[in-house]
């Protein structure tokens, strides 16, 4: 069928054109910012999922959702290595500096201003040649020590926002990709507003490990945060994700052919998002037929394989493939640690640190005491594919 017209969205972070299945979280997301802006306590939410589970299209859309309600957005994304300090420094700058235009909030966004001024000197962050034109704030956000100063700033900034009656919603793409001390003064931070009823709320989004990781870095991190899984979509939803947009563009699909492309994705949008293009592509239409989905599954394959699963496995050195490779050869997960040593002839010691290398590059995860599993979906499959 006409290319043009392909309404399907395989991609990282690409829009889908129907976003089934997650109207209970973006609900949850509404009530909290609702909430926030309300001057009503209001919790953070950690969305936790695997890869291509549709967790940056969520935060994208929570997004779109609270500026549509009137709410500060700032969206940062977490690459790996990156410091905490500078990766939020200019959402904070933002915030402050849209928050100055309200004469309520004038006073407090200038002292704000000027703790982040001691904040870019004491992090060494450039200001981008940009002038504040505001003094120092003595005794504010100058230890040098993120724990400390980022709660002062998040304070002040709350502060200032609720004179201005408004909220800040800072979204965070891929938390895992922070240090533990980072991670530590967010929460820290989230908390002591929290505690002031201060309106700035975090949404975050990354793979499953972060509820561990929050957990060690803050015990009370589990009342802060709600948590909501974000998985495979159920059955219904991954035939709404396909159908609808196929109806949407005036085509129409047979039952059986939309019945095969649920059951063997597994209702995991991002092979969905594939199956379901490469099939538009193909079908002569304007009726998606059994045969259409069954010929086009080489090529869904073959794309997901180049564009999904290979790209995560180029970050493994030799020693951490065959540690993968191991866990593939055990069938599906999760796989007890046990289990991986025996089948390399290793002890579990020894491969303690190719098991932190490949869990600090997002491939795979402890999902409970002693059992690791794959962060990528049905990446157990595509390892054995290759033989
Ligand atoms: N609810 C949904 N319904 C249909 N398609 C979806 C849904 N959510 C996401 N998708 C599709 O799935 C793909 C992956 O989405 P996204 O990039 O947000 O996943 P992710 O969880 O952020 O993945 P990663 O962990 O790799 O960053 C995209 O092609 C997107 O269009
Ligand atoms: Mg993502």
């Amino acid at each position: 069928m006409d290319p043009f017209r392909n309404p399907f969205a395989p991609g990282a972070g690409s829009r889908p054109p129907e976003l089934a299945g997650r109207d209970a979280i973006l609900e949850m997301a509404k009530v909290s910012c609702g909430r926030a802006l309300n001057g009503r306590s209001s919790r953070s939410i950690m969305l936790l999922g695997l890869r291509g589970v549709g967790k940056t299209v969520l935060l994208n859309e929570i997004g779109r959702n609270a500026e549509g309600a009137g709410l500060l957005v700032s969206r940062v994304e977490a690459p790996e290595g990156e410091n905490l300090a500078r990766l939020i420094f200019p959402e904070m700058r933002r915030v402050l500096r849209s928050l100055s235009n309200v004469e309520a909030a004038k006073q407090l966004t200038k002292r704000g201003l000027g703790a982040l001024r001691n904040f870019a000197a004491v992090f060494r962050i450039e200001m981008g040649g940009i002038e504040f034109g505001v003094e120092p704030e003595a005794g504010l956000a100058e230890t040098g020590d993120i724990q400390y100063d980022l709660p002062e700033l998040f304070v002040i900034i709350g502060r200032a926002a609720q004179s201005a009656k408004r909220a800040w919603l800072l979204l965070i793409d891929e938390v895992q990709y922070l240090s533990e001390p980072d991670l530590a003064a967010l929460i820290v931070s989230l908390h002591r507003v929290a505690q002031e009823g201060l309106p700035i709320l975090m949404v975050g989004a990354g793979l499953p490990q972060i509820a561990r990781l929050a957990g060690e870095a803050k015990s009370y991190s589990e009342r802060l945060f709600q948590y909501p899984a974000v998985g495979a979509l159920d059955p219904e939803s991954a035939k709404k994700a396909i159908e609808k947009p196929i109806t949407d563009e005036g085509a129409t699909n047979a039952p059986d052919a939309l019945a095969a492309i649920v059951e063997q994705t597994k209702g995991y949008p991002f092979f969905l998002q594939e199956w379901a293009s490469v099939v538009w592509d193909n079908a002569q239409g304007p009726e998606i037929r059994i045969a259409d989905v069954n010929q086009s599954y080489a090529e869904t394959l073959r794309k997901l394989d180049e564009g999904f699963f290979k790209v995560r496995i180029d970050r493994l050195t030799k020693a951490e493939v065959q540690f993968v490779k191991a866990m593939a050869e055990l069938g599906d997960g999760p796989y007890p640690m046990a289990d991986i040593a025996k089948i390399m002839s290793r002890s579990q010691q020894s491969l303690g640190p190719a098991r932190a290398s490949i869990i600090s590059k997002g491939m795979i995860y402890s999902a409970d005491h002693g059992y690791l599993d794959f962060s990528v979906p049905l990446f157990a499959d595509f390892m054995r594919r290759q033989g």
